[in-house]
């Protein structure tokens, strides 16, 4: 029997991974740069013994379905040809988020699996290394493996594709990300999906790779500078030329709800008012608003205001992996 248990926390992207151009090894059309945070996490343990017949894959202590279950066990083939066994697993994952926050753990789930089977079957693979094999599992998964300011380079092949810290000098315990939590009942666009569809019909695809790398180039200046307004101007303004490819889609589709509207408004309202801040958004409804630790309380008080309390979470940046057991 061999175990192993890991803990990975979630990270936003401030440059966007969006679209990819190898769907089997998730190699992605550009390199993104993210911000892992200490808010939302998830702890996976693995076992893999000769009692399973087959894989099994609880989340949050429910058993989970057929679809869930291939997609876990695709991703511990992985590791399982690395190991040279053919053992099956019961893989236990909880996520510490708040119940009904709508929000996408998957980042988080799959960094903590790679980092428990890892454990479990001594590979010994170093933090890259175990960013590729993440990255297997999703994509932005493989930001999941450090701490703090993140880049996935996107490389051209499997070796090539991980991510790395971004040298910050601390910058980043200067800010604060806060969740606008926006539940909406229309059915979703997953992000794979998405991508997909983006790439393939909208016509607004190549505007968006023209432009990452400047925006990219913008951001790491912002870090090295420690520029708090071209941080949150470059971050914002990529998350919303992301967003502007998906209505070019065909058939078009949108993750904007009403409210995630009113929450971008009521950060451009704060920002006439003096106070700096600036929002993201993901494949779903939820907006997130970067802001200065100085000004964190002003952006509580107006957005707990807007919305309620329970819909209102403040992130700081997060560490990278933690092996557990
Ligand atoms: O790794 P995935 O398949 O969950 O895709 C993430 C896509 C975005 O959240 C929209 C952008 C990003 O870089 O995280």
């Amino acid at each position: 029997m061999f175990k192993g248990k890991a803990r990975a926390y979630t990270n936003i992207a401030l440059i966007k991974y969006w679209g990819k151009k190898n769907e089997a090894l998730i190699l992605p059309m550009n390199n993104s740069l993210s911000l892992t945070l200490d808010a939302f996490y998830t702890e996976t343990e693995v076992i893999f013994s000769d009692s399973y017949i087959a894989d099994e894959f609880y989340l949050d202590d429910t058993l989970q379905d057929e679809k869930a279950t291939k997609k876990v066990s695709q991703f511990l083939d992985l590791f399982r040809k690395e190991a040279g066994i053919s053992l099956k697993a019961s893989v236990i994952s909880q996520n510490f988020v708040p119940t009904a926050a709508g929000l996408a753990s998957s980042a988080s789930g799959l960094a903590a699996l790679a980092g428990a089977c890892n454990t479990a079957l001594k590979l010994g693979l170093d933090d890259l290394s175990l960013s590729r094999f993440a990255r297997r599992g999703s994509g932005s998964a493989c930001r999941s493996i450090f701490g703090g300011f993140v880049e996935w380079e996107k490389g051209h092949d499997d070796l090539s594709s991980y991510a790395k810290p971004v040298p910050s000098d601390s910058f980043e315990d200067d800010l604060a990300m806060v969740f606008i939590l926006i539940n909406d009942q229309k059915k979703e666009v997953s992000s794979r999906n998405g991508m997909r569809r983006t790439v393939e019909t909208s016509s607004f695809y190549q505007g968006w790779l023209d432009s990452v790398e400047g925006d990219l180039y913008q951001l790491k200046q912002a870090i090295k500078t420690k520029d708090f307004q071209l941080l949150g101007e470059t971050m914002e303004r990529n998350g919303l030329k992301m967003h502007g490819t998906t209505l070019a889609a065909q058939p078009p589709f949108t993750y904007w709800s009403p409210d995630s509207l009113k929450a971008m408004d009521a950060v451009r309202q704060l920002r006439k008012q003096g106070i700096p801040c600036y929002f993201t958004m993901d494949a779903g409804p939820n907006v997130k608003v970067l802001v200065e630790n100085s000004h964190l309380s002003e952006v509580q008080e107006t957005f707990t205001k807007l919305f309620s309390k329970e819909q209102v979470i403040t992130a700081h940046a997060g560490p990278g992996i933690a092996i557990i057991e």
